[in-house]
């Protein structure tokens, strides 16, 4: 039995994926934006296996001092954490760009600083496990060529104060989840805790939820059905199959899809943009950039 902590439990994938690991007998700790919203999704788990072992937090993870609140919980009060899924993200569709409680562009803040905060926040935890999984959720479409706006990160203007484009402010910060994954695997070395990005598939009837009108309406009734389109299932069978996969053990810094190790992007890889996102990311939260420390982490085993 593992313990795994979800965030976005509260819908989408991140709620099914919840189940699912439940369901196989691990004890979950479901994160959603609101008390309210975590304890429907644990509800509505248990209400399909009232054995289910799953345990409701809330943050609204734009919010640092939410973050650090609720990482301060878990590690006081869970103790262990065997698997970290960072699934929560927001997609916008709105040209108007939104700024968090905290001054951060929107989908940066959600996608790759909450992430990274939450994850150094709760290492104390990950560091208790024998061998503890960071999965982080990022996308395909940090990939050039994929549709919409290129991905374009411009470390002058990380927040998009010019040109703001909501493809654009995704694709950014889904490159930015890989460059962070990759990074904090090679700070990590060759130990036990082990970080890798998977993008599920373009799973429409979840992404449904971020649009309206007649989108919403093709991402619902039609576009599931395009050979392009991943279901739901498939999607969080991918998502526990990075939680809990044996053929997983000791691999960290890739990229997957489909239970299978994918390229990610030239810029992705480089490990000179990845370091300067993270003192980037490490700044805006207010981390020590240094982290995780040696003595943070766990003793090398030659694994990784
Ligand atoms: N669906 C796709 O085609 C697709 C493709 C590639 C990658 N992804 C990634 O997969 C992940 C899950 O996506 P999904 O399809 O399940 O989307 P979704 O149905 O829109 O779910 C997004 C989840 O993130 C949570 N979230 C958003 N902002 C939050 C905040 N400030 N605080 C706390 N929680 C917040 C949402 O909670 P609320 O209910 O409170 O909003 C929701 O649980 C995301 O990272 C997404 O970028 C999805």
């Amino acid at each position: 039995m593992q313990t795994i902590l979800v965030t976005g439990g509260g819908r989408g994938l991140g709620l099914v994926t919840a189940g699912k690991l439940a369901r196989a007998g691990h004890r979950v700790v479901l994160v959603a934006r609101t008390r309210q919203s975590a304890e429907d999704a644990a509800a509505q788990i248990r209400a399909a296996d009232p054995s289910a072992r799953v345990e409701p937090r809330s943050a609204d993870l734009s919010r640092h001092s939410e973050i650090r609140e609720l990482a301060a919980a878990i590690v006081a009060e869970v103790g262990v954490i065997d698997v970290l899924l960072n699934i929560a993200g927001v997609l916008q569709t709105s040209p108007t760009r939104r700024v968090t409680a905290d001054g951060f562009e929107e989908t940066l803040a959600v996608n790759a600083l909450a992430p990274f905060l939450l994850t150094a926040l709760v290492f104390p935890a990950l560091v208790r496990s024998d061998s503890a999984r960071i999965v982080n959720v990022s996308s395909r479409l940090h990939l050039p060529g994929s549709r919409g706006r290129p991905v374009d990160f411009d470390f002058d203007d990380p927040q998009l104060q010019h040109g703001y484009n909501p493809d654009r402010a995704y694709k950014n910060s889904k490159l930015a989840v890989m460059w962070l994954s990759y990074e904090l695997q090679r700070r990590l070395g060759p130990r036990t805790i082990t970080v890798n990005a998977v993008c599920p598939g373009f799973v429409p009837v979840t992404a449904a939820a971020s649009t309206s009108g007649w989108l919403r309406w093709m991402m619902t009734h039609v576009l599931p059905h395009m050979p392009f389109a991943t279901s739901i299932d498939t999607a969080t069978d991918s998502l526990t199959f990075m939680a809990l996969d044996p053929s997983l053990d000791g691999i960290g810094g890739k990229f997957y899809a489909d239970r299978h190790q994918i390229e990610s992007s030239a810029e992705a890889s480089d490990p000179e943009e990845a370091r300067r996102f993270w003192a980037l990311a490490s700044s805006l939260t207010r981390l020590d950039p240094d982290w995780p420390t040696a003595s943070q982490a766990p003793p090398q085993t030659g694994r990784g």
